[in-house]
């Protein structure tokens, strides 16, 4: 959340927290230091949040073109809107922001910033839930996992998913202790003993 430093000339200076550092979810309306890429996404030139590393699905879901995912707590109205008229329904939000991959089109040659930068953003909305679960299933990720999913724990208290390694501990769990990965869907128990393998 943005913290208010003191002043300096006169001036309130606000200090903005790195998403990263966070171990509980953003608050809504506040202020943010976010991973973002510079990229014309379908048309739209803009930096776009992403959620977790850039990477390829080849293996499971047989996705092998290099991607990021949206974080779409952090979409301003503007883009917000450009990717809710991308999906099919028209308007399906959480369709549009779990199935729309961040991509260089197909056949194109790979433009993909590698690295995302930290760009000061307010958080807008809640969770991005995941929407697609016919798809989680269809893959068999959860089973390929072994059914019951913990959390790569890292020593600074990161919860990580097994599969791409997003941070899950931005993300409220159920009453179970679990929570549904917004990249692909995997059921993740966050509040497993800590890893010292990883
Ligand atoms: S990163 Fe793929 S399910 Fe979590």
């Amino acid at each position: 959340m943005t913290v208010l430093d003191g002043r300096a000339s006169g001036l309130r200076r606000a200090r903005v927290e790195r998403l990263q550092d966070l171990r509980e979810p953003p608050v809504v309306g506040g202020y943010y230091l976010v991973p973002v890429i510079t990229y014309p996404l379908r048309g739209m030139m803009a930096d776009w949040p992403v959620l977790g590393p850039m990477h390829e699905d080849a293996e499971h879901i047989g996705f092998p073109w290099l991607h990021y995912h949206i974080d779409g707590r952090f979409l301003n109205a503007r883009q917000y809107r450009h990717m809710a008229n991308q999906a099919w329904p028209k308007g399906d939000h959480d369709r549009a922001l779990n199935g729309l991959p961040i991509m260089s089109p197909r056949g194109m040659p790979d433009t993909l910033p590698r690295r995302p930068h930290l760009k000061r953003r307010q958080c807008r909305r809640t969770i991005q839930r995941w929407a697609v679960a016919q798809e989680t299933k269809r893959w068999g990720l959860q089973e390929a996992y072994g059914g019951e999913v913990h959390a790569l724990r890292l020593p600074d208290g990161r919860a990580l998913c097994p599969h791409r390694k997003v941070d899950l501990s931005q993300f409220p769990a159920d009453e179970q202790g679990l929570v549904t990965c917004p990249l692909h869907g995997l059921r993740v128990c966050v509040q497993s003993k800590a890893r010292a393998d990883v």
